[in-house]
């Protein structure tokens, strides 16, 4: 399988920004400018804004994920949100992995793989965050990092599992900086990703699995990056909060 067969995925995450009327009126205008998108589209938001989110999105070509869970169904963790209680309300997907989870929220590659599993089994479809730091990076080890977060999150994931999972890889230091990684660059991990993927479950599934780049990706450098053979979509922070930067690169997947 060849890029042109893996349908472009748009993903905005809108992290902690807007209320349910925020996102009412966000959504109403990303609806009103959506035509038929060549690209499946998500938006990832607050839980405050789920309700609203799944209710403005219904009939529409647009998913709903959240951006975190827990990885027990229920019980005594204060401040938390199962798996289980998003598909209760018709969530699609989470966003697990986030560099912000791990840098503010110590999460550690063994809670994410628990949480990994606990998403699939609730039936969530899961975007996978990888990416080295500006430190990694410059140590040359950007290649053992990713492999490595990659491997640790999915252990014990099985290949059928594996299909309900899209990987994103986000450098740390081009998320929110405006620095972007160049196309080439972007691509060489993302291919290294598939090699990953590869090696743990074979070439077929490394072929089909959607890899997403995410990092100041915005309606001038989407194009490029989206064109690389590896890269199949974009998770969006910054451009994903204003309805018409969000189309114009939802538009960039139709050329
Ligand atoms: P950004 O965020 O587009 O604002 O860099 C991307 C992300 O963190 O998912």
């Amino acid at each position: 399988m060849n890029k042109e067969k893996r349908y472009p995925i748009i993903a905005g995450n809108w992290k902690m920004n807007n209320t349910p009327n925020e996102t009412a009126n966000l959504l109403d205008e990303i609806i009103l400018g959506l035509k038929n998108p060549a690209c499946k589209v998500i938006v990832c938001v607050p839980f405050i804004d789920i309700n609203e989110a799944v209710n403005k999105t219904k009939n529409t070509e647009i998913y709903v994920g959240a951006q975190n869970c827990h990885f027990e169904s229920k019980g005594a963790y204060t401040g938390e949100v199962s798996p289980f209680m998003l598909r209760s309300v018709d969530v699609d997907y989470v966003i697990l992995g986030h560099s912000e989870r791990r840098a503010y929220f110590m999460e550690t590659n063994e809670i994410i793989n628990k949480k990994v599993k606990s998403a699939l089994k609730a039936g969530l479809k899961v975007i996978l965050c990888v990416g080295e730091t500006l430190k990694e990076k410059e140590h040359n080890i950007t290649e053992e990092i990713i492999s490595m977060q990659v491997k640790k999150a999915l252990y014990n994931v099985d290949g059928e599992s594996l299909d309900n999972i899209t990987l994103a890889y986000e450098p740390v230091w081009a998320i929110g900086t405006g620095k972007t990684a160049t196309p080439e660059e972007a691509d060489d991990v993302c291919k290294m990703i598939r090699r990953t993927i590869e090696n743990l479950y074979g070439a077929t599934k490394s072929e089909k699995i959607s890899i997403l780049y995410g990092g100041s990706m915005n309606s001038k450098n989407a194009k490029d990056l989206l064109n690389m053979e590896n890269i199949d979509g974009g998770l969006i922070g910054g451009a994903s909060l204003k309805s018409q930067d969000f189309l114009s690169i939802i538009e960039v997947t139709a050329n």
